[in-house]
């Protein structure tokens, strides 16, 4: 099924990143769908502010991954950000190591991640971007979903 938040504007977007980090655990490998211009990056720009990253959060184009250290009460020391759009083969994924990355104190946050999906050998939690129209989103976040994370996700769905 799902949870689902609908996003209006791309402030809302943003926000809804924001308060997702509460569902967020150190560990946690997050995989975000959505056709170009979903408002997956903003996301990532929400999340991020929320963790107490203090760089700016752009796309990671052309190093596929970027590490951002992050400050908040959670343990969570390194926001990894990837954009596997580019990649051609899961090889180029694999060797990202992206599940070696954030053990212990990372989280990270994939764009794209439908593609890298298949060689997580983990639980992952995805988000789903479906684009509504020219403004609205509609997010959907499923996955690894025990009974503390589904109130938290109660609590981020509207
Ligand atoms: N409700 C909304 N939420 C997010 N972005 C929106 C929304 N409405 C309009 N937009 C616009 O859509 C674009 C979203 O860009 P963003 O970089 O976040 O997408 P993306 O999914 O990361 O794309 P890409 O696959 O190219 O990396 C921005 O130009 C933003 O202004
Ligand atoms: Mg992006």
């Amino acid at each position: 099924m799902g949870y689902q938040r609908l996003c209006l504007t791309h402030h809302d977007t943003d926000v809804a990143g924001f308060d997702f980090a509460a569902v967020l655990r150190r560990g946690d490998v997050v995989l975000l769908s959505g056709r170009l211009g979903a408002g997956k990056t903003t996301f990532v720009q929400g999340v991020a502010r929320a963790l107490g990253v203090a760089e700016r959060v752009t796309s990671p184009t052309f190093t596929m991954v970027r590490p951002h250290a992050a400050h908040n009460d959670l343990g969570i020391v390194t926001v990894h950000h990837a954009d596997v759009y580019r990649v051609t083969t899961l090889g180029e994924i694999l060797d990202l190591d992206l599940g070696e990355l954030v053990e212990e104190h990372g989280v990270a946050l994939i764009e794209w991640g439908e593609l890298a999906a298949s060689i997580f050998g983990r639980e992952v939690l995805t988000v789903l971007f479906g684009v509504d129209d020219d403004d609205q989103r509609s997010l959907v976040v499923d996955g690894d979903i025990d009974d503390a994370r589904a109130r938290a996700l109660e609590a981020w769905a509207s």
